[in-house]
């Protein structure tokens, strides 16, 4: 089974942004289901400040499988997921 890595930056800005909220989504994900749909396992991690919070592009910043994701809301973190698992996003 394959597993995804989802590194959310937890430093003070991102968090302000919402970060917290993503990665409580990803968890929830995992403990609704076990695994993410299509059947690949999801590693959440919380990572320290990734340095792009002084740049032109907006956070929170997420990396799903070290594709990095600025802005990432939620529901992108969630489709970024499943297009790695081999699934369409739904909706
Ligand atoms: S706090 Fe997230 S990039 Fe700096």
């Amino acid at each position: 089974m394959a597993t995804i890595v989802v590194e959310v930056c937890a430093g003070t800005h991102c968090t302000m942004l919402g970060a917290m909220n993503v990665m409580d989504a990803i968890q929830s994900l995992e403990e609704l289901r076990g695994e993410a749909p299509g059947g690949c396992a999801v590693e959440v991690r919380a990572v320290p400040c990734m340095n792009l919070c002084g740049s032109d592009v907006h956070g929170p910043f997420v990396r799903v499988d070290g594709a990095l994701l600025e802005n990432a809301q939620s529901e992108a973190v969630m489709a970024a997921i499943m297009v790695r698992c081999g699934r369409p996003a739904e909706g």
